[in-house]
């Protein structure tokens, strides 16, 4: 007989070694605040992600941190392309795990989409848009390089103690560009195979991460644009990925273009659960969904409804820090208010 379970967004979740509180998620969201451009946090980020984990997040993704200086969005972007970058990572993660949190990061590298870059780089020389420069198409051994450079940035996230590690393979940053056929017009290895270079990053990435730990990666599961990709080339990659080693996929969409250039409306409710719930099934995956989930009904029948292991809640953290906290309390759910709070919120019962 089949034994059905029933979760809730404040049931506590695990996967491998990580045991989280609840499955509430804050996503990697950019700051662009290191304002001596040296890829360090400050006092800024340590402020925001421990907020978040005093607001009752189970998990924390620290934003995208890019594997080397020219892989970052902008020069006010983190970065761990150095050992001397460590030490303050430490400290946001050790305050989170004071608050029950556990902690994330995103690495990541930016490719074409790499504003303060003088000449950006990418797996073919294509222009984002008329806006963005145009990049230059990376060498083979270049390409190598660069798994070599995720698989430090690796290290050094492991050495600053977090819990688990997302690999931003969305948005039409580098590993999406790989993956894609708009932007990956290579003649060699790595454009013969799309998903080659985002298994030699999750290979080499794994092979710094203990064994318990487990390895996420963010994908977009379509492309908004012009014979951009759609949900079966994203099955296709997520089964690749899995088979290289990732435990747990976070579904995004879009980034290759500008969004609404291939038809689709803007964004609304739930816009990308079909995606989570779509993948979820067809690759037997658990997966964490993303995307105006900030109405913690609809949050939580996303986990109830099985439609995703965990739910990220971006833009509605960013409104309220304590998101956790106030939608225990729409919930009914009882004894997750910290007690120096407890007069701030109404009691459950
Ligand atoms: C200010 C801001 C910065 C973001 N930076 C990142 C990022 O670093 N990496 C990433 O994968 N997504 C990034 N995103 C996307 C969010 O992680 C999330 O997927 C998106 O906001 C949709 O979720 P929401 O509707 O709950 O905000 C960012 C979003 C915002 C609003």
């Amino acid at each position: 007989m089949e034994v059905f379970l029933l979760y809730n967004l404040f049931s506590p979740y695990q996967i491998k070694g990580l045991e989280l509180k609840n499955r509430i998620v804050m996503p990697p969201m950019c700051q662009y605040s290191v304002t001596k451009k040296d890829g360090i946090p400050n006092e800024w980020h340590y402020v925001h992600y421990v907020s978040r984990a005093i607001g009752g997040t189970g998990l924390i993704i620290i934003e995208m941190t890019d594997v080397e200086p020219d892989g970052r969005i902008t020069d006010y972007d983190l970065g761990l392309w150095s050992d001397a970058q460590v030490p303050a990572f430490q400290r946001i993660i050790e305050g989170c795990h004071q608050h029950g949190a556990k902690v994330g990061i995103q690495i990541a590298h930016a490719g074409r989409k790499a504003e303060d870059a003088e000449i950006p780089v990418a797996p073919s020389p294509i222009p984002f848009n008329n806006d963005f420069k145009t990049p230059r198409e990376l060498t083979t051994d270049e390409v190598k390089e660069m798994v070599e450079k995720f698989r430090q940035a690796a290290r050094r996230a492991v050495q600053a103690g977090v819990d688990t590690i997302e690999l931003h393979g969305a948005h039409g940053y580098l590993i999406h560009e790989f993956q894609s056929p708009l932007t990956n017009k290579r003649t060699d290895v790595y454009g013969k195979d799309l998903a080659l270079f985002g298994r030699e990053v999750i290979q080499a990435v794994k092979s710094e991460m203990p064994a318990h730990m487990p390895l996420i990666l963010r994908i977009s599961a379509v492309e908004y644009v012009e014979n951009g990709y759609g949900i079966d080339h994203a099955i296709e990659l997520v089964k690749q990925y899995k088979e290289a080693g990732v435990d747990l996929f976070h579904i995004s969409s879009g980034g290759e273009g500008p969004i609404g250039s291939g038809g689709k409306p803007g964004s609304h409710a739930a816009y990308q659960v079909p995606f989570a719930r779509k993948i979820k099934e067809a690759c037997d995956v658990p997966v964490i969904a993303v995307g105006r989930l900030e109405e913690p009904q609809l949050a939580n029948s996303i986990i109830a409804n099985g439609d995703a292991d965990l739910v990220a809640i971006g833009r509605g953290m960013l409104r309220n820090p304590n998101w956790a906290l106030e939608a225990s309390i729409q919930l009914r759910q009882e004894g997750v208010i910290p007690k120096q709070y407890l007069r701030g919120f109404p009691r459950v019962k």
